[in-house]
């Protein structure tokens, strides 16, 4: 009797958490995926100037630190408990650890893109600003991107 209850209990605990384990919110992946891409995209030319590849474009690096002021604030509220796995998230289990570091993370982004785009004004003043800004991003992704991208 006492067993068959065990059981019972044990079975009925499964049943309770197969519809937690299913709720993967896969919306919510592909929207910050969506909005990381996009500080992907707006960071490739500033990059290829930095690498010396094109020529100074002071637009094109405005564009970009407004696209991360924009974006960082709404990717650090998309990591909600059930988006930990599922719809092929690069993300780290230690992300969830560490929310509040996290988030001071995507907030020091915005705060440095908002401050560079003030000092940056030519080329040199770029060479010297941008990379502190795109630091955040390499920094970040080393501690809870998988593959240390
Ligand atoms: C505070 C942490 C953090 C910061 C800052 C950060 N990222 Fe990421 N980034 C992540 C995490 C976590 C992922 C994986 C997200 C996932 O797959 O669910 C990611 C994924 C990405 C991806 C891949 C998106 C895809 O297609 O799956 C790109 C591109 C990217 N980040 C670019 C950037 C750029 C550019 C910056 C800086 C301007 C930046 N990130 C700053 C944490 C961060």
């Amino acid at each position: 009797m006492r067993t068959f209850t065990v059981a019972a209990l044990f079975a009925a605990s499964i049943l309770a958490l197969a519809p937690v384990a299913s709720a993967q919110n896969l919306e919510v992946i592909k929207e910050r995926k969506s909005l990381l891409k996009e500080m992907g995209k707006a960071t490739k030319a500033p990059g290829d100037m930095l690498k010396g590849a094109t020529p100074f474009d002071l637009a094109a690096v405005k564009a970009a630190l407004a696209k991360y002021q924009e974006n960082a604030p709404k990717i650090a509220k998309l990591f909600p408990d059930d988006s930990k796995t599922g719809g092929e998230t690069e993300a780290l289990p230690a992300l969830w650890e560490n929310k509040d570091d996290v988030t001071k993370r995507f907030e020091k982004l915005a705060a440095d893109a908002k401050a560079a785009e003030a000092s940056i004004t030519d080329e040199f003043t770029f060479m010297d600003e941008f990379p502190k800004v795109v630091g955040n991003c390499g920094a970040c992704h080393k501690k809870y991107r998988k593959d240390d991208k």
